[in-house]
């Protein structure tokens, strides 16, 4: 009953009130609690940032020591989920594993209150640590490899390579170069406000539930290839479109949209001016490449697409430019990362904006469980016992 507005894709409405990231869409500007993502990427380390946007100020030096510590200690994982890992197929997605072993995690704190100030506290600092042991074990597991502990010597990032790439047989030094790109990935993905996986994450807890299970539901959410998974499919548009010659005719293709197909890692909903966040993974992975001293054919490749697609009307018309998956499949796949751990990546850095948003909903009562409306489009009441049925 009553009247309510018909806003597919919600491209209207403002589902809450949060004071955690800002966007100007028109203006290309992204602030986590009013510091620019750009000045963070060069100033902070991943973890503060974690911090920041949780706790809502830069922390000091105490109770930065005071979070690394606590995080350290919750990334220890429990055994029955570590079980988990052997019975997943060896060619099943990391995404996949990630749903089911994050689920998995309100077996493990069933006990929790979302109302009790203290269990939320923590249940975002555990899912902030356990999450990245979660998603490199993912990988462990693709590749039949021991599964890595963090070490409590490394930093957030470094833990993160350490744990991908390290085995027990041989002495692994972390590459400055690589811990560097990894922080910024985590900081440019950490939060941004109310897109598709933070919205499922504050609707399926509006309804109180356990929020590793809320978490879960944000991971399948992002998964898709409209949201974090483009970072994956932007590798394989690019493996598909092979040389920047080749570039003229895929552009010709996204313009007769055939068979639906989109130029991956271009457009958003919100920004209509170039992501902030992609021109800094632009930089990045010019670094990256240059001081690995690697050489990328797709990087040429991607270079052309934007190039040729920023020329083209098509594009300025429609506000289309590069979103932040565009280079970052660029820059992980010359750090040694699979593709299929891209998007898994994402989840990682995103659970700190995940964990934040949900935190911030249950904490200061936004709490009228999430309920769009509908309109019926469905046939008139009819009778069961007078129908015949389709045949
Ligand atoms: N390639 C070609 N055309 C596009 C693209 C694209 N990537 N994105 C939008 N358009 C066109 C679309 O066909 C439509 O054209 P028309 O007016 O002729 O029908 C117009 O632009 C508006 O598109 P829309 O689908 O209404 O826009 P949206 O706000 O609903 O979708 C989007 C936003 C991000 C899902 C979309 O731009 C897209 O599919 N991009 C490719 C996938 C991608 O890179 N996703 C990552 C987003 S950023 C990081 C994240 O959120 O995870």
């Amino acid at each position: 009953t009553g009247y309510f507005s018909y806003d597919p894709g919600f491209t209207c409405t403002g589902s809450c009130l949060s004071a955690i990231t800002f966007i100007d869409g028109p203006k290309g500007v992204c602030l986590y609690r009013g510091y620019s993502v750009p000045d963070l990427v060069d100033q902070a380390q991943a973890l503060e940032v974690a911090y920041l946007l949780l706790v809502g100020e830069k922390p000091s030096v105490a109770q930065l020591a005071e979070f690394r510590k606590e995080i350290q200690k919750h990334m220890l994982v429990h055994e029955k989920v570590k079980a988990m890992f052997s019975n997943f197929t060896i060619n099943a997605h990391p995404m996949a594993i990630m749903v089911a072993v994050i689920g998995a995690l309100s077996c493990i704190f069933s006990e929790l209150d979302p109302l009790d100030e203290e269990h939320r506290w923590l249940a975002c600092k555990r899912l902030i640590a356990k999450v990245p042991v979660l998603a490199c074990w993912a990988y462990k597991t693709s590749i039949g490899q021991p599964m890595m502990y963090p070490r409590a010597d490394l930093s957030f990032a470094e833990n993160f390579l350490y744990m991908m790439f390290a085995t027990p047989m041989e002495e692994y030094q972390v590459n400055p170069v690589a811990a560097k790109a990894i922080n910024a990935f985590m900081i440019l993905h950490m939060d941004h406000e109310q897109n598709a996986s933070t919205s499922t994450v504050r609707i399926a807890g509006s309804s109180q539930a356990n929020p590793y299970a809320c978490i879960a539901a944000g991971v399948a959410s992002l998964w898709g290839p409209a949201h974090g998974g483009a970072n994956e499919a932007v590798i394989k548009m690019l493996e598909e479109i092979g040389v920047p010659e080749n570039v003229p005719n895929f552009v010709a293709d996204v313009k007769a949209k055939k068979e639906g197909v989109r130029l991956m890692g271009f457009g958003h909903r919100v920004y209509k001016n170039y992501d902030p966040r992609a021109k800094v993974m632009k930089g990045l992975v010019a670094q990256v490449l240059q001081e690995l001293g690697i050489e990328d054919p797709l990087l040429k490749v991607a270079q052309e697409l934007e190039k040729v697609a920023l020329a083209d009307d098509y594009f300025v018309q429609r506000k289309l430019y590069p979103n932040v998956d565009y280079y970052s499949g660029i820059m992980l796949r010359a750090l040694g990362i699979p593709t299929s751990m891209f998007t898994v990546m994402f989840a990682m850095s995103r659970t700190v904006g995940w964990v934040s948003q949900w935190n911030e909903m249950v904490s200061e009562g936004q709490m009228r469980i999430g309920r769009p409306r509908q309109l019926y489009v469905g046939p008139k009441e009819r009778k069961w016992s007078e129908s015949k049925g389709a045949g």
